[in-house]
């Protein structure tokens, strides 16, 4: 059997320990087993760039951050589009699938990568894909790898924040990733006992943000830690047509919404506000315990669909239970944060504020 794994997209903890489950337990039930390594995603699936690994290529690498097959961001919108030096992406990506004479092609990635690996499924190709981000947003999974790994990070930040917030009296708006689902921001809100949580699903209101800090100040805490999504927005801008919203954002001074909500606060008042942006330092490094369990499971769950040939599905977690779920239905399709769930309800009930009143 020959297959090729590739991994594309932003990266993140536990994608090393993916990739081993599924050579791990591919090269133990299968006789005669070649894995080829794609590089830098669908980069090297276009141009050809692979090799042949070693079983010893996936040893002493369960807890190695990143990739190490590296990874690219190829926007699926362009698939399509011939490149002005003639190549035409798709045909080439079949090209080196054939050429290779792969049984599968393996792919580990979010949602643009899911959107690719669906299209290469419809042009006739054998794919299996696995959920990876720290967003969290893949949609047919509970969860995905990664995502536990940035938050134990995330959380750990806010943790640190909270000693230093507290000892000045300060307001930290601290800015966690997560440009169009809330998940990381609210899990890491709630773990590191933050006062107001803001995420993209929930428009926020700054002058509610403002009545739950001078509340807090009236009650004698004169420090707030705001956790804010790197996608979240405001009601106004909630409002906005794209277009609108999109000259709106292009115009704000601030390089990103930590700094924006933070001026807002700050504004007419006198508390002393404070940015903390971690940024990719929550994708980087080991893989957590979980993501280390999660990967292992997920792997060796994607090397029993491809001997058993069920291909054409993404690898997820369902109510505890890893299972497959067609990748028809996961291409294009988003997880955001239901705003009446349990979490959300958790976190008003206890007095995290979300910004919204
Ligand atoms: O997709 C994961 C993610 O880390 C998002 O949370 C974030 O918005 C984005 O990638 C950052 O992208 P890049 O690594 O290209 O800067």
């Amino acid at each position: 059997m020959k297959i090729a794994m590739l991994t594309s997209g932003g990266d993140c903890q536990g994608l090393n320990a993916t990739m081993r489950g599924v050579a791990k337990t591919l090269y133990s039930e299968v006789e005669d087993m070649t894995i080829y390594g794609i590089a830098d995603g669908y980069r090297g699936l276009i141009e050809g760039d692979y090799e042949k690994l070693k079983k010893s290529d996936f040893s002493g690498i369960l807890t190695l951050g990143g990739t190490i097959l590296g990874t690219s961001r190829q926007p699926f919108k362009k698939m399509r589009d011939i490149e002005e030096n003639g190549v035409d992406k798709v045909k080439a990506m079949k090209e080196t699938y054939k050429k290779l004479k792969l049984d599968c092609l393996v792919i580990l990635g979010g949602n643009g990568t899911h959107k690719t690996a669906n299209l290469l499924r419809e042009e006739g190709l054998n794919v299996i894909t696995l959920p990876k981000t720290i967003d969290n947003d893949l949609w047919g999974t509970d969860v995905t790898f990664g995502f536990h790994s940035a938050l134990d990070i995330a959380t750990d930040v806010i943790d640190r924040i909270h000693t230093t917030a507290t000892s000045h009296g300060r307001i930290f708006v601290v800015e966690i990733m997560g440009h169009k689902a809330g998940w990381l921001t609210l899990y890491a809100g709630i773990a590191g006992g933050a006062d107001i949580i803001l995420i993209p699903e929930i428009p926020y209101d700054i002058k509610a943000v403002k009545r739950e800090i001078d509340r807090r100040e009236a009650a004698n805490k004169d420090f707030s830690i705001v956790a804010v999504a790197e996608g979240a927005i405001s009601l106004a801008e909630s409002r906005m047509s794209k277009k609108e919203f999109k000259a709106y954002r292009e115009a704000m001074k601030q390089p990103s919404i930590a700094y924006r909500v933070a001026d807002e606060i700050a504004q007419d008042t006198d508390y002393e506000v404070r940015v903390v942006v971690p940024g990719h330092i929550q994708r980087g490094g080991a893989p957590s315990p979980y993501d280390r369990v999660l990967c292992t499971r997920f792997g060796s769950y994607a090397a029993h669909l491809i001997i058993n040939r069920e291909f054409g599905n993404m690898v997820a977690m369902k109510d505890g239970v890893i299972t497959a779920v067609p990748l028809s239905e996961v291409a294009g399709r988003l997880k955001t944060v239901p705003t009446d769930s349990q979490m959300i309800v958790a976190a008003r009930q206890i007095g995290i504020s979300l910004g919204d009143k």
